[in-house]
């Protein structure tokens, strides 16, 4: 059993969690709970394989063994139901990378791409960075639930000419597993108005029972037609540093797109530590994520319980997937800046601020729970003095 209570000392490691925002922030004991990385070791198979690969002291270039492949059609298939062929299967540096790529392979500049609001921030820095058009649809909120506004939706690809959508699934920052009815509905809609799917599934593992996760190639019939599916294992195996990552595409005409862009990008050569930290994960993770899940789901209960006994007018979204909690602060009556203020110069602790999602985060903030309870409870104490 795995003892995830043990607190890690990061400072000084170069971690963009701990070092890197105090330097933005210009303050000391500053306490993160913010960027989606876990503050537990990666499991020992990982690093016994790293050790391996050290011993052996050769670090020349790699190409993806037969047994990688496999370990990603074989995990790809048990957990979540979906049948990879070998060329199904593109290698990236990054889930953003391949998502990068994807938008460059089967887009235009001026071509306009629809994302959700809110959502995990980098989506749309790539579309307006690759000169792309961006529109939103809001999300609707419904028994503290986030629900996509079908509505809008179809009102938004009829009348301004989406090309594409990402979606984010399960959705950072609310943790919802889209239903796969709600995603089939998705799909129809964008079938009707042929607007391509890239569907970023890179928190697929870090699902909390009952809740059951569908890959949106599976949410339809021939959805795989016109979407990608991003993953990578770096979420559930905390490997975020080693920026790996797969893309599946099964339609023959989108594999050619995205496959002619990585290779005029020259992105088809992956380092030899992604591949030796993913087919290790891969092969011996799966104990290790069994005893994870309960430990996040119990960090995920306490934080609950933390809120409603010390901060009650504070909203929090209970997560089906990922440990990212999102919380409405509005009650409170700060500003984004005044509550940001507050947190870090007054609390000293980090969280994400909600306005980089979307205007739809006004007033919000995203707590991430995937760390030792002391800490936790250390950041919930600092939370609720940067409040009073
Ligand atoms: C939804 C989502 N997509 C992509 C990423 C980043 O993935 P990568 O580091 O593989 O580019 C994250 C990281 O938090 C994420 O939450």
């Amino acid at each position: 059993m795995t003892n995830f209570d043990q607190p890690i000392d990061r400072l000084g490691t170069n971690s963009i969690k701990w070092d890197a925002f105090l330097k933005t922030y210009n303050e000391e004991e500053l306490l993160p709970l913010w960027i989606a990385d876990m503050d537990f070791k990666t499991p020992p198979g990982v690093l016994a394989a790293y050790q391996k690969l050290l011993s052996e002291g050769i670090l020349g270039y790699s190409e993806v063994s037969d047994s990688l492949y496999n370990e990603i059609i074989s995990w790809e298939n048990r957990q979540h139901g979906l049948s990879l062929n070998r060329e199904d299967i593109f290698f990236f540096s990054g889930v953003l990378a391949g998502v990068t790529t994807a938008i460059q392979a089967l887009t235009q500049p001026n071509d306009t791409i629809l994302i959700h609001d809110p959502v995990y921030p980098p989506f749309a820095a790539i579309i307006t960075n690759n000169r792309r058009k961006l529109v939103r649809s809001r999300l609707i909120e419904k028994n503290h639930q986030f629900m996509i506004d079908f509505g809008d939706l179809e009102e938004k690809f009829n009348k301004q000419q989406i090309k594409l959508m990402i979606l984010c699934n399960p959705h950072n920052p609310g943790g919802r597993v889209w239903s796969a009815a709600e995603l089939n509905q998705l799909g129809k809609l964008c079938k009707k108005y042929n607007v391509l799917v890239l569907s970023d599934e890179i928190h697929q593992d870090l699902v909390f029972p009952p809740n059951h996760m569908t890959s949106f190639f599976n949410a339809g019939e021939q959805f795989s037609d016109f979407s990608i599916q991003f993953t990578s294992m770096t979420k559930t195996f905390n490997l975020a540093g080693i920026k790996n990552s797969l893309a599946f595409v099964k339609n023959k005409k989108l594999r050619e797109l995205l496959l002619n862009k990585q290779q005029e990008n020259f992105q088809q050569e992956i380092n030899t530590f992604g591949l030796v930290g993913m087919e290790a994960a891969y092969q011996s993770g799966e104990a290790w994520l069994n005893d994870l899940l309960p430990y996040l789901q119990s960090n995920i209960t306490f934080t609950l319980e933390y809120f409603r006994t010390h901060l009650p007018k504070a909203v929090v979204m209970e997560p089906e997937a990922t440990y990212l909690l999102w919380i409405d602060f509005s009650a409170y009556d700060f500003s984004d800046s005044e509550l940001e203020e507050r947190l870090v110069h007054k609390g000293k602790v980090v969280l994400n601020t909600g306005v980089s999602y979307g205007a739809g985060g006004k007033q919000h903030m995203r707590l991430n729970v995937a760390c030792p309870r002391s800490i936790l409870e250390e950041g919930l104490n600092r939370i609720v003095f940067a409040l009073s």
